[in-house]
């Protein structure tokens, strides 16, 4: 499985997503600007991947600011800086929080800045290997919810690309074709820019699991068409009554899938939860260059001033969903209670 990101000796390697399928290519990231970028371009994506790399992008600027008066000061812009990159996947906030309250933390302790470093690097690997571990754990409560033989309908991609590795919806995937149980997977491309055909198709076909590409508006039809049993998909944020945001289009299939009484299920860690918002409503959703519909990659596919609406993500409201998958089991309606449990449930961990 191909690897999203590699901390190697204080420096950041960046799978640089928007050039797959085509080639596969790392930008080395030595300052915490050049991950932003990267964020922002979507060179790293999916919202546990913009997590990870966020976290490491708060130990290179705390890298660059060693020898700053006031280091834990300099760190609380670079922090905002960050939180300014993606306003929608919740996963960048929860981990350069973690890393600059650590930060905070020891500082008030009279840690030198050098030694606190030291921690929160160790911090920023440790949201890497626990992402992985959770996706892990989240796939196999998902991989038993799927039938035999099962015709399973993906949008964007929650892979390993979008995560630090296995995946979440792709995470469930790979657990059930690993216990031979899928029959086929049905990519939704993605429009405008084509994480499911791009990132989703790829890493099925690298991994040998089948897969078929449709369109976008392809997919209820296939749904229709092709028994499909089960839609799975992933999170950017899941509000307090199991709302969740996912990449624009994931609202639609949603429809789709409850008018056929297809499941759909949403695959997601428990960093993607923000207990604070009551609603789906108050989810924060980024619009995006109209360019991005105007044309893919260097080819004009439309009139130059033609007006576009180009948001990001859409909000499913959780009645439409039938469970969501996390690395503590699958939270089912009532949301509201249930999630408010898994709440709980996280608060006992710590
Ligand atoms: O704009 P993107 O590519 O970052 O959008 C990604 C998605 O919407 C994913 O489905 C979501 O982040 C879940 S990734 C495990």
């Amino acid at each position: 499985m191909i690897e999203t990101m590699r901390w190697q000796e204080g420096k950041l390697l960046l799978l640089d997503q928007t050039k797959l399928p085509q080639s596969v290519e790392f930008i080395t990231c030595t300052d915490y600007k050049r991950v932003k970028f990267a964020i922002k371009r979507l060179e790293v994506r999916g919202a546990p991947a913009i997590g990870a790399a966020a976290a490491f992008a708060m130990v290179l600027g705390a890298q660059e600011l060693l020898d700053h008066p006031d280091f834990v000061g300099a760190l609380a812009r670079v922090r905002d800086d960050l939180l300014s990159a993606r306003p929608t996947a919740v996963n960048l906030a929860w981990a350069v929080e973690q890393i600059y309250a650590l930060a905070k933390k020891l500082n008030n302790e009279d840690w030198p800045s050098g030694r606190i470093l030291g921690q929160l690097e160790a911090l920023a690997i440790k949201i890497y290997e626990q992402d992985i571990a959770r996706n892990r754990k989240l796939g196999a409560y998902g991989a038993a919810l799927l039938p035999e033989e099962a015709v399973v309908l993906t949008h964007c991609n929650a892979g390993a690309l979008a995560t630090c590795g296995w995946g979440t919806a792709l995470g469930v995937i790979r657990a059930a074709h690993a216990q031979g149980r899928i029959k086929m997977v049905y990519a939704d491309e993605t429009r405008p820019l084509l994480q499911g055909a791009r990132l989703t198709a790829y890493e099925l076909v690298e991994d040998r699991i089948p897969v078929t590409l449709i369109t976008d508006g392809m997919a209820a039809w296939t749904m229709k068409t092709k028994g499909v049993n089960a839609v799975v998909v992933g999170a950017d944020r899941i509000a307090a009554n199991g709302d969740t945001a996912n990449k624009i289009g994931t609202y639609g299939v949603a429809l789709a899938a409850k008018a056929q009484g297809v499941p759909l299920y949403v695959a997601a860690p428990t960093s993607t939860f923000d207990f604070t918002l009551a609603f789906g409503e108050e989810i924060p959703i980024e619009e995006r260059k109209p360019n991005e519909v105007r044309s893919f990659r260097s080819e004009v596919t439309a009139p130059e001033d033609v007006l576009v609406f180009n948001p990001a993500f859409d909000v499913t409201p959780a009645e439409l969903i039938s469970g969501i998958i996390t690395e503590y089991g699958v939270v089912t309606a009532p949301y509201v209670e249930n999630i408010k449990k898994l709440q709980e449930a996280l608060k006992e961990d710590v």
